[in-house]
């Protein structure tokens, strides 16, 4: 029987490695999507993928596939996550997904193992979605979600485009973004939330994603002096930002307890002590189960947008930048997933992933399943965010065998 057992050592020794591409006083990474730092982890990426004789190509998107050949010449099983971060984001949130995919191979190159399907590792570009919104707009491209055009004008708070970032640090590939038929795909990740840790489970079998939409929402007064602007005269944009933020967090309580509501991002110009401000900028991000009940929160912040709006005299214009339904996974990658970690001898349970992924865009043109390891004390999008070596190994090794277990299936159905 070959070894097909992952290396701890290994793995980690990757992540620690890679972490070091922007990583902060804190022990996070920032390493936003297209930026110098990213072209750095995407080289270093591609020379451990090339030392293992693996063929990287890549997409018009930036997306890079690492290929393994297979006995066969029929679509690949696919494996992967993301290597930008947030900008206080930690070590584990997409580079675990994909470096423990690295190291999956990596065990099947030292086995010798041959799979039937081909095997690659993918890292999507731009899974964050903070610098460019919305998240995951490469995997949305690679689907058909996203209008090539679209994506590639998207723009930073700079105004620099995502195609214009992409250009500039050399990661736009020859192959079309989407025009790569996958035999399945399968993503780990930190759960980023307290259940596994809770409950004493080692791995999570994801057999979803809940839905998300996110808007941008600019609110407009007017600039005026703060020592001589009468306050009944006012049209302060910050005053109706403070109210909407409220309302934000009231329709997600009004929704308990699935609902989730966030303003992440808050602009003020011209920030400045003594000007009244008048423009404010902000994000609002909603997250349910349930597409109805999505639905109902975006009506109820429309109308609040329009309560808070009118007393105090202000301009608002609001734009859907994230419409993602919720997912369900493949029964069949659900199963080899399940099979992995029983396989493994760790304990686990089914669950829905809580945040967003790549995989919710895979799901669109493959069969998909994702597993989670838990994260200490459920933080994530922090710079304190952490697995364990013996989590991130247990992962690792539930996902090489849950593509092993989808390799043995389509072997036999092509016989
Ligand atoms: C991805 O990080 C998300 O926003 O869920
Ligand atoms: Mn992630
Ligand atoms: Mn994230």
């Amino acid at each position: 029987m070959k070894n097909l057992t992952i290396s701890a050592e290994r793995l980690w020794n990757d992540l620690m490695e890679s972490a070091a591409l922007g990583g902060t006083p804190k022990g996070g990474i920032c390493r936003l999507t297209l930026t110098d730092l990213d072209r750095q982890v995407r080289d270093w990426f591609r020379t451990q993928c090339e030392a293992l004789g693996l063929a990287v190509t890549i997409d018009d998107m930036g997306n890079m596939f690492a290929r393994r050949a297979g006995q066969r010449d029929v679509p690949p099983i696919v494996m992967g996550s993301h290597l930008d971060t947030q900008p206080t984001g930690g070590k584990f949130d997409g580079c675990l997904g994909v470096l423990a995919a690295l190291e999956a191979t990596r065990t099947l190159v030292e086995a010798g193992y041959e799979t039937h399907a081909p095997i690659e590792v993918v890292n999507w570009t731009n899974e964050e979605g903070s610098r460019f919104a919305p998240g995951m707009l490469a995997s949305g491209v690679f689907a058909g979600a996203f209008a090539p055009d679209w994506a590639n004008a998207r723009p930073d708070r700079d105004g620099i485009t995502f195609g214009a970032a992409l250009d500039a640090i050399g990661y736009r590939g020859p192959q079309k973004c989407g025009d790569h038929p996958l035999s399945a795909y399968f993503e780990l990740h930190i759960e980023q939330g307290p259940i596994l840790e809770a409950e004493g489970e080692e791995i999570g079998v994801v057999t979803g994603i809940q839905g998300v939409r996110w808007f941008e929402i600019t609110l407009t007064g007017q600039d005026s002096h703060s020592g001589t602007t009468p306050m009944p005269l006012r049209r302060n944009a910050l005053i109706g930002a403070a109210k909407l933020v409220e309302r934000v967090d009231a329709i997600a309580l009004a929704h308990a307890p699935r609902a989730m509501g966030t303003v992440g991002m808050v602009e003020v110009k011209p920030n400045s002590r003594n000007v009244i401000p008048g423009e404010v900028f902000l994000t609002v991000d909603f997250r349910h189960p349930e597409e109805n009940v999505l639905a109902v929160m975006e009506d109820q912040l429309r109308s609040a947008i329009t309560a808070v709006c009118e007393p105090l005299r202000l301009e608002s214009a609001i734009t859907k930048v994230l419409n993602q339904a919720p997912v369900r996974f493949d029964d069949a990658c659900i199963a080899a997933v399940r099979a992995a970690a029983e396989g493994a001898g760790l304990t686990h349970r089914e669950m829905i992933a809580g945040a967003s992924h790549d995989a919710a865009y895979a799901a669109r043109v493959a069969p998909t399943a994702m597993i989670f390891i838990p994260s200490r004390d459920g933080i994530s999008h922090n710079e304190a965010e952490f697995s364990s070596k013996e989590q991130c190994a247990a992962g690792a090794q539930v996902l090489l065998q849950a593509v092993l277990a989808y390799d043995r299936r389509l072997a036999e159905g092509a016989r």
